[in-house]
């Protein structure tokens, strides 16, 4: 949530501030601005709306040799070019972009900043000005202000702030919130993420908690909030450029779509060993055994890649599992088992709202497992062990191919316990062959792009409403598959339990409502299902039947391939993923970058 880019050095800041922001617009995109030197000249450029608004807004003109930029994601004041990131103090000598939130912003205002003149509504703004008060104001050099900021400020953030007297220089600062340091020859850069970066270096160092960074062209300076240096080395981004490019495709939804055979296969082959068994690592496979109960911790998708996982991790490691939302299990946990292991699922890695029970759970001792997509993220770097999703940079707001690779590396993890504890179940499913099956399915439903389009123009072409109806598993994916549709179309839609429509919520069925029904290979469920689908009907719903080829009846709508039960949600969403695509453009709206929402939710 908001992206951070910064440059210092022999390079056109502009540019490369421009570029970065381009690339970390997933991260937020309701307003972006940057902040450019040249020698004594310096620039602020604001704009409302995405990057290529602010793109439009800069003059010629507009070139130097460091700057910091930011692309807002607003948490406190409406998206406005006021309120726009960066924010200058009182005599503009300093600017500052910010991602986080500065939880006692109300009592720095009321307690430092009497007679400031606050131009917006932002936590941000009332930081720099602080910072600037205990500079000019209080005599304190940009450190020192720095610092005693640092000291006071409570909250969530990553800082890149600049000194108009001092402009060969970005001061950095985090906690709690992503930020990392570019290495380059002869200049240095800021980002929330390696991505923004890229293309001028794969060499990177991280920033932990309370850390703050001295950056120059040539020199990077790690130090506590002491001022005690603290010697950090680089690591080299494993980040390929044509990953993160949309290639012909017009959204990178469509291509992250497209690309989930080829990352059931990338998995296979990341997870086996030369005689091609499936392999985890050891100290995982024990710390699944030593524990008496899983603990899924989750947002949104990953939480519904939990919930697909579920069955077959009880059935294979004999443990059982148990989900949180994790911005409830904050604040609220249960009473926890005796020996319980967290595991994490995280797209990003970066999730606030998991890292918070993440940090409850270290406190605690409690052993704990990420699940990520994103190598050296700040849940991977900080639960006891990481499985990786192999499943390339998903830039698309709306998540589909980590969805699929969560479910898939979990069943690894399944497997490769169930082996090591010799479960009969577990000897029985060759995860290798099924996966590559799962490929297999993926693409038979890929390749009927035309027809899944054009059976949702005609369903949800006009409609306000709908339903995604499931049994069993088939539920799991109906709330994912609800998920998607709400978010990049906004067309309202609940995932339900099939049986529970006519406990209440049957009533909202009307006339031409659309209901889509997922029936996959459980036979007793999917006769059921159908029973409910005739409730429905008979209520005036408009039906759309995904059901799989197994279970499949003449009449129904989407056929797809039969895969092993255990894995039938990575199969079943695909479909679901093309309708909440095809839906969403046949709406005019922009599939990747939905209102409201950011890729990285790193606020609470
Ligand atoms: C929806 C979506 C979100 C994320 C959620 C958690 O398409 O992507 O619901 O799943 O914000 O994010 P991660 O997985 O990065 O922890």
């Amino acid at each position: 949530m908001c992206g951070i880019v910064g440059v210092v050095g022999n390079k056109n800041a502009t540019d490369i501030l421009m570029q970065g922001l381009e690339k970390l617009e997933y991260r937020g995109y309701d307003s972006a601005g940057i902040y450019v030197v040249n020698g004594q000249k310096t620039n602020l450029v604001k704009s409302v709306g995405r990057i290529a608004d602010l793109r439009t807004k800069l003059g010629i003109d507009i070139a130097g040799t460091a700057g910091i930029g930011h692309t807002r994601w607003a948490t406190h004041g409406k998206p406005s070019e006021i309120n726009a990131h960066p924010h200058q103090s009182e005599t503009a000598r300093f600017t500052l972009v910010h991602n986080g939130v500065i939880e006692n912003f109300a009592e720095i205002k009321s307690d430092y900043l009497a007679g400031h003149n606050l131009k917006g509504q932002t936590d941000t703004e009332i930081t720099v000005h602080l910072i600037g008060k205990f500079a000019e104001e209080d005599g304190l050099s940009v450190l020192e202000a720095f610092r005693k900021a640092l000291s006071i400020i409570e909250g969530s953030y990553a800082f890149a702030l600049m000194d108009a007297k001092d402009a060969d220089t970005i001061y950095v600062a985090k906690n709690k919130s992503p930020l990392l340091i570019g290495l380059g020859d002869g200049y240095n850069m800021v980002c929330s993420d390696a991505m923004a970066m890229i293309r001028e270096t794969s060499e990177y160092m991280e920033i932990h908690d309370k850390e703050l960074v001295i950056v120059k062209a040539d020199s990077v300076q790690v130090q506590d909030y002491a001022g005690n240096a603290i010697e950090r080395g680089s690591y080299t981004a494993e980040l390929d450029l044509s990953d993160i490019g949309k290639g012909t495709y017009p959204y990178y939804m469509l291509k992250e779509i497209d690309e989930q055979p080829t990352v059931m296969r990338k998995l296979i082959s990341a997870y086996t060993d030369d005689a091609g068994k499936i392999t985890v690592d050891a100290d995982i496979i024990k710390a699944v055994q030593d524990a008496d109960r899983i603990y899924i911790i989750a947002a949104g998708t990953s939480y519904h890649a939990g919930f697909a996982s579920k069955d077959f991790l009880e059935q294979l490691t004999d443990t059982p599992v148990e989900l949180g939302i994790a911005s409830e299990w904050g604040y609220n946990q249960p009473l926890l088992s005796q020996k319980p292991l967290f595991i994490f699922i995280s797209q990003s890695g970066e999730t606030a709202d998991s890292r918070q029970v993440l940090v409850r759970a270290n406190k605690m001792g409690i052993p704990s497992l990420t699940v990520t997509n994103v190598p050296g993220s700040t849940l991977s770097r900080e639960a006891n062990y990481t499985m990786l999703l192999h499943a390339g940079p998903e830039i698309a707001v709306a998540s589909t191919k980590a969805y699929t690779a969560q479910i898939a590396t979990l069943a690894v993890l399944a497997k490769a316990v169930g082996d090591a504890n010799g479960n009969s179940k577990a000897a029985d499913f060759d995860l290798v062959h099924e996966l590559s099956i799962v490929a297999q399915s993926i693409e038979a439903s890929l390749s009927e792009k035309d027809m899944i389009e054009a059976k949702v123009a005609d369903l949800l072409a006009t409609s306000r409403n709908a339903f995604y109806i499931g049994r069993g598993t088939d539920y799991y994916v109906a709330m994912e598959a609800s998920l998607k549709l709400k978010e990049i179309s906004y067309i309202q839609c609940e995932g339900f339990a099939a049986g529970e429509l006519k406990h209440g919520t049957i009533s909202l069925i009307e006339d031409g409502v659309p209901v889509i029904a997922l029936i996959s290979n459980n036979k007793t469920l999917a006769a059921h299902t159908r029973g409910n689908i005739q409730e429905v009907a008979a209520r005036g719903a408009s039906v759309l039947t995904v059901v799989d080829e197994a279970t499949a009846r003449e009449e129904d709508d989407i056929k797809v391939r039969t895969v092993h039960p255990y894995l039938s949600s990575i199969a079943m969403v695909v479909p679901t993923q093309l309708v909440a695509y095809y839906a969403t453009l046949q709406r005019g709206l922009d599939v990747d970058k939905p209102r409201n929402l950011a890729k990285s939710v790193t606020v609470e």
